[in-house]
């Protein structure tokens, strides 16, 4: 997805750029003046709004579940995959990930809280996908979260979203739940598998 305006400055020269409630990209310049720094944020907001936009087409939702204003008021991460080549550079995808706190239903069908990291939003362009960039900004992800797979809550994920999921990390066999979330055999499991 690219945008009328270099998106180095914006985002960070680096591939991934991590945003949070602060909507402060890690690795971008020391800011020179006040109006710059506004331009600067005005253009991130527009860059996460048009990604939440595209997402939520791609999955024929009427409201966007990433915004600009819904990451300043939750503590979510978002992460961006860039293409970082010149002249403006191109961002390829977002994945979004948050804490939440879930009544979820464990094998025996009891009722457990817990605040599990759970996937919000995913997207990689249509002219990117199955190239293997959701991949690796899933793997980015589970490494910067310090996070295995299986220990994971998704919200409503779509059909595409679960064969990424069942091919790349063997996640399969979801445990009914009563809400939108899916959750996966091992998210109980006393045991920690790495990433
Ligand atoms: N149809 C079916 N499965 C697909 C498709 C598709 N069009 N695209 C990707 N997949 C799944 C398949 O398992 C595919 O493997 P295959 O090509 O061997 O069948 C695998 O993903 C490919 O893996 P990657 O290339 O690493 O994934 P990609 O870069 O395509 O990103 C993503 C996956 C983010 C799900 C992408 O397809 C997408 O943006 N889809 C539209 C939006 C969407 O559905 N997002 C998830 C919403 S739910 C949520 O966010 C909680």
């Amino acid at each position: 997805m690219e945008f009328p305006f270099d998106l180095a400055p914006v985002l960070g020269p680096e591939r991934f750029c991590v945003v949070d409630q602060h909507l402060r990209p890690a690795g971008t310049a020391p800011l020179v003046s006040p109006r710059r720094e506004q331009q600067l944020e005005q253009r991130l907001r527009t860059v996460i709004d048009e990604l939440g936009k595209a997402s939520a087409k791609a999955q024929g939702l009427s409201t966007p579940v990433t915004s600009a204003a819904r990451m300043e008021s939750n503590r979510h991460v978002l992460y961006m995959l860039r293409d970082t080549r010149p002249p403006r550079g191109a961002v390829l995808g977002f994945l979004k990930v948050g804490y939440k706190k879930l009544f979820l239903l464990d094998q025996d069908g009891s009722h457990v809280e817990v605040e599990p990291l759970c996937v919000l939003d995913f997207y990689v362009h249509e002219s990117q996908q199955r190239r293997g960039l959701g991949r690796e900004l899933f793997r980015e992800m589970l490494q910067r979260e310090r996070m295995a797979p299986q220990r994971l809550a998704v919200d409503r994920p779509s059909p595409k979203l679960l064969g990424f999921l069942d091919k790349h990390f063997g996640l399969c066999r979801p445990i009914p739940q009563v809400n939108n979330f899916v959750i996966f055999e091992g998210f109980f499991s006393t045991r920690t598998a790495p990433a």
